[in-house]
């Protein structure tokens, strides 16, 4: 049995992950290609329930490297859980935000130890790296006005209640990451109109993965 490919999304809040980690799924399955979409922090039974510790900031007076031991726990039961099962059985996995996030949200943004945070990337994912990466860009405050909109009037999470400033700083790093590492990531102008942005995306998967077919956008899909 061949592995499948792994393809995540990253980006800031509100830059449309979700939204075309959903189209892509879609897509690909048009092409007759078994995939499973699955997101961090999550995407297991047990990892969900530390998504709920996370996102609700009941870990955040314990400190960043806390935090990054929670993600990358987080991580290692969803990789065991349900992505390295996956891959074995040749399905695609689509991943809503991965180990990219927790280079620039606690790396950078948070400043965590690095020694740490670059040892729990080696020992948790392994063998487990992306085979392709898109980062969605687009203005902190665009995104998070975006976001804003889609919560309503339920309350910000741990991260989305951060300063402005984080989140520029976010943005900045995501960019800089995606040209350091160009052989696995794209970076994609999030900004434009739908179709436009997914057409940046199946273009890479056609160049990249060797998938074939024109897109065809899916309107109205989830976001
Ligand atoms: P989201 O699912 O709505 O994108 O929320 C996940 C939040 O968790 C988002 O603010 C980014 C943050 N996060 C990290 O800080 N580090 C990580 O490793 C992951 C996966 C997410």
């Amino acid at each position: 049995m061949t592995r499948g490919r792994f393809i995540t999304f990253e980006g800031g809040e509100g830059s449309g992950k979700s939204t075309h980690a959903t189209l892509l799924a879609q897509q690909l399955k048009q092409q007759g290609i078994d995939v499973i979409q699955t997101r961090e922090p999550g995407g297991s039974p047990g990892a969900e329930i530390m998504r709920h510790i996370i996102l609700s900031g009941a870990a955040k007076h314990l400190g960043g490297d806390a935090e990054l031991l929670l993600f990358a726990a987080a991580r290692d039961d969803h990789i065991r859980n349900t992505i390295a099962p996956a891959l074995a059985a040749g399905q695609w996995v689509i991943c809503d935000r991965f180990m990219d996030s927790t280079r620039i949200y606690q790396g950078i943004a948070g400043k965590t130890n690095p020694r740490l945070t670059r040892a729990l990337e080696r020992i948790v994912v392994g063998e487990y790296v992306p085979d392709l990466t898109f980062i969605m860009d687009l203005p902190a405050d665009t995104g998070l006005a975006r976001a804003q909109r889609r919560r309503g009037n339920s309350q910000a999470d741990r991260f989305e209640a951060e300063a402005p400033e984080f989140h520029e700083m976010l943005r900045e790093a995501f960019r800089i990451l995606a040209k350091q590492d160009s052989d696995r990531c794209v970076l994609i102008d999030a900004g434009k109109p739908k179709p436009a942005v997914f057409d940046q995306i199946w273009t890479a998967v056609r160049s990249r993965l060797g998938v074939g077919g024109v897109a065809r956008v899916v309107e109205g899909a989830a976001s």
